[in-house]
């Protein structure tokens, strides 16, 4: 979709979409909260990619405010809705992003909506209900954190940010590419790698500056979709880890403030054959 189409795209419709993506995000973090107050059983999706009924009713409060305003829209969402990520009209939900630190009360989690015309994410809320921090962005008309303009950092060179990363849900090929890439994030001398759990948040990290690169060899679309978008409108690039654009599907991602991306990409490339699982050229 090119930027005259996105114009072409009804500022009313898009004002509710703005505020029923804020909503759904608001019902979703009902969810999330009330369970983090009283705890909830855990359960395994594999053995460490984790699930709750924090999740799954959280998915069913966003997608029950989505729907009822925009019942012809489809859906995507982590744990049951499996719309085409090239749908005319998408929302691309995670009601609980950072399940792991959930199960274990580290409050770095975050419920995240977007809306995609056509594979292109419009409008994208991600919300943390722990510290109550808000993150909102529409195509064109900037990001926004807790209703402040957000910008990316101004940083020129590796040795000046803190990069962010994540390990999927993978212990092999993909992980210890992740784990080369951050031993030669060090070796740049950047101040500092973390890892903290949650991808929407890491990328809206990138769009208000903490951070000046996150990164993750895969993700799921619900894991980017609106932190991408916050991204891009706080003035930050995002490509996939080896320089392409995303499209709403599984990929990796490297979200930086636009002046690292070069070099960032440069080192991601190097492990980008082992975290895909190609052979490793010889010699
Ligand atoms: C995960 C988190 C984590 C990232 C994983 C995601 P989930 O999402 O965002 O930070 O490293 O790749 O799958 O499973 O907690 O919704
Ligand atoms: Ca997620
Ligand atoms: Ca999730």
């Amino acid at each position: 979709m090119s930027d005259k189409d996105v114009s072409a795209l009804d500022s009313g419709f898009m004002s509710e979409v703005a505020s029923v993506a804020e909503a759904a995000a608001r019902a979703g973090g009902e969810v999330v909260s009330k369970y983090h107050r009283t705890g909830v059983e855990i359960r395994s999706k594999g053995s460490y990619n984790l699930v709750s009924d924090a999740d799954i009713e959280a998915e069913a409060a966003v997608v029950g405010v989505v729907r009822a305003a925009f019942p012809g829209h489809a859906i995507l969402a982590e744990e049951g809705h499996r719309a085409d990520g090239d749908a005319e009209d998408l929302w691309v939900i995670d009601p609980l992003d950072g399940t792991n630190n959930f199960a274990h009360g580290v409050p770095q989690f975050a419920v995240s909506v977007a809306y995609c015309r056509r594979g292109r994410p419009m409008c994208g809320v991600v919300f943390n209900p722990v510290s109550g921090e808000w993150f909102a962005a529409r195509r064109g008309e900037g990001a926004y954190a807790n209703g402040t303009r957000a910008r990316v950092g101004t940083e020129g060179a590796l040795n000046e940010i803190i990069v962010s990363l994540g390990f999927y849900y993978d212990r092999g090929a993909m992980m210890e590419a992740t784990l080369e890439a951050a031993g030669d994030f060090l070796r740049e001398e950047v101040h500092g790698v973390r890892r903290m759990g949650c991808a929407s948040l890491d990328l809206c990290w990138v769009g208000i500056g903490r951070f000046g690169a996150y990164f993750e060899y895969m993700l799921s679309p619900w894991d980017f979709a609106a932190g991408a978008l916050f991204v891009e409108e706080a003035g930050g690039r995002v490509t996939t880890c080896g320089g392409g654009p995303l499209a709403m599907a599984p990929t990796g991602v490297l979200a930086t403030n636009g002046a690292v991306h070069g070099a960032a990409l440069e080192i991601l490339r190097r492990y980008l054959d082992k975290a895909e699982g190609r052979q490793q050229p010889i010699g």
